[in-house]
């Protein structure tokens, strides 16, 4: 069986980081990665999350079975979160995944048992992870225009009208902040234009929520996901807790299907739990368990949220400072940086220049100069401006 296995293709972004592991030059930056990073270079436990642990560790009575779709409360608190106060709850259903990337492969599985038809349009560009969890649920995709790279500027007029000749029925997967790669958000009237252009043609969108609280604030980030839920009739959405509360590893996430009726959403969420059974049982316990500590704990919430503020706001200064950097090197070519959300950005710079950042001046970035901007600190971006500078 194994003899004909060809090898994967490697991941771009991983290799990256080996490659920045193997390099042993002194200043080397590291603007690769997808993790968020403190001013010190590192990736944090929160403090809300090491209290939420070391209470849950010193009174866990045991470690039989959770259901197929993990913890209730957990789920409940999630949905709060992302969908807010005023949500239709009764119409819909959740369960817990082992992180984001588990609630979009769950609910991939979702869409290819009950429309196998569909097409899933992706935003061109999108998390290289996307094309990979789609294509193995077996699902047909294709992409709409989302960014002009030169401008850095989101294609809204390009996006609608590829929206409009979208087949009803269709997917469509929206970042509901911060979008991985590009940082280009749609402004709150984009976002009316596009729940407009959605309900006229009858698609399904399928948001993708990693970043809550990484963009204006965690109210302000899941408003455009508020507002379809307010609008529209169906609606999946798959939310990681990995960035927001620096869990990483602990894998976890929620996947929610809004439906047009309590009894529809109820039966969405049991095929929900199927999914899970199918693929890994039930979702890990331990940091849902953390994460349902933290929001059920109105002390500790309020803490987690101060914290992620803080996170927010430090990538948010580097933006600000790279921004200004690049704007005394060439101001019409890297205007969007600063009007851009969450933690990463694409310089509009060629993949030969990547290569040259990296080989001339030990400084990593994906090869569709796709930067983080928590990796940098406020400091250095005058060094990095004039570093992209040399390559221009
Ligand atoms: C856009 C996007 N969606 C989903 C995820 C999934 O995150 P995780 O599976 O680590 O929770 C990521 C992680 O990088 C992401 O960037």
């Amino acid at each position: 069986m194994f003899q004909t296995m060809t090898a994967p293709p490697p991941d771009k972004i991983l290799s990256l980081s080996e490659l920045f592991r193997a390099d042993t030059r002194q200043g080397k930056l590291d603007l690769g990665v997808g993790v968020y990073k403190d001013p010190e270079g590192r990736t944090p436990i929160l403090p809300s999350v090491a209290t939420a642990e070391a209470a849950h560790v010193a009174t866990l009575q045991t470690k039989a079975y959770v259901g197929p779709g993990g913890d209730p409360r957990f789920v409940e608190l999630v949905r709060d979160l992302a969908f807010g106060s005023e949500a239709p709850v009764t119409r819909i259903g959740g369960v817990q995944t082992a992180g984001g990337a588990g609630a979009l492969r769950v609910l991939a599985g979702l869409i290819a048992q009950q429309a196998p038809e569909a097409v899933v349009h992706v935003p061109d560009p999108t998390w290289v992870n996307h094309h990979s969890v789609l294509a193995d649920a077996r699902l047909r995709t294709t992409s709409y225009r989302y960014l002009d790279a030169a401008s850095g500027q989101l294609r809204i007029e390009e996006m609608l009208s590829d929206i409009a000749a979208m087949a009803p029925g269709d997917v469509i997967l929206l970042h509901g902040c911060c979008h991985n790669p590009t940082g280009a958000d749609p402004v709150a009237e984009d976002w009316d234009r596009i729940i407009d252009a959605i309900a006229a043609r009858g698609v399904l969108p399928f948001v993708d929520l990693a970043y809550q609280g990484f963009g204006d604030g965690l109210e302000q980030d899941a408003a455009a996901l508020r507002k379809m839920a307010a609008r529209l009739p169906e609606l999946l959405l798959a939310y990681s807790c990995s960035k927001n509360f620096g869990i990483y590893r602990d894998r976890v996430g929620a996947a929610f299907v809004l439906s047009e009726t309590a009894e529809a959403a109820g039966i969405a969420k049991a095929q929900l739990g199927v999914r899970n059974r199918v693929a890994y049982s039930m979702p890990p316990d331990h940091g849902a368990a953390l994460v349902r500590d933290i929001l059920g704990t109105p002390e500790l919430a309020a803490q987690w949220r101060g914290e992620v503020e803080a996170m927010r706001r430090h990538v948010a200064s580097n933006r600000a400072a790279l921004a200004e950097a690049l704007a005394e090197i060439d101001a019409q070519r890297f205007a969007a940086l600063g009007t851009q959300k969450g933690m990463f950005s694409c310089l509009p710079i060629s993949a030969a220049q990547v290569d040259r950042l990296r080989d001339e001046q030990a400084i990593y970035m994906v090869s569709d100069g796709r930067i983080n901007l928590a990796g940098l600190d406020a400091a250095q971006a005058p060094v990095l401006a004039r570093a992209v500078a040399s390559v221009l």
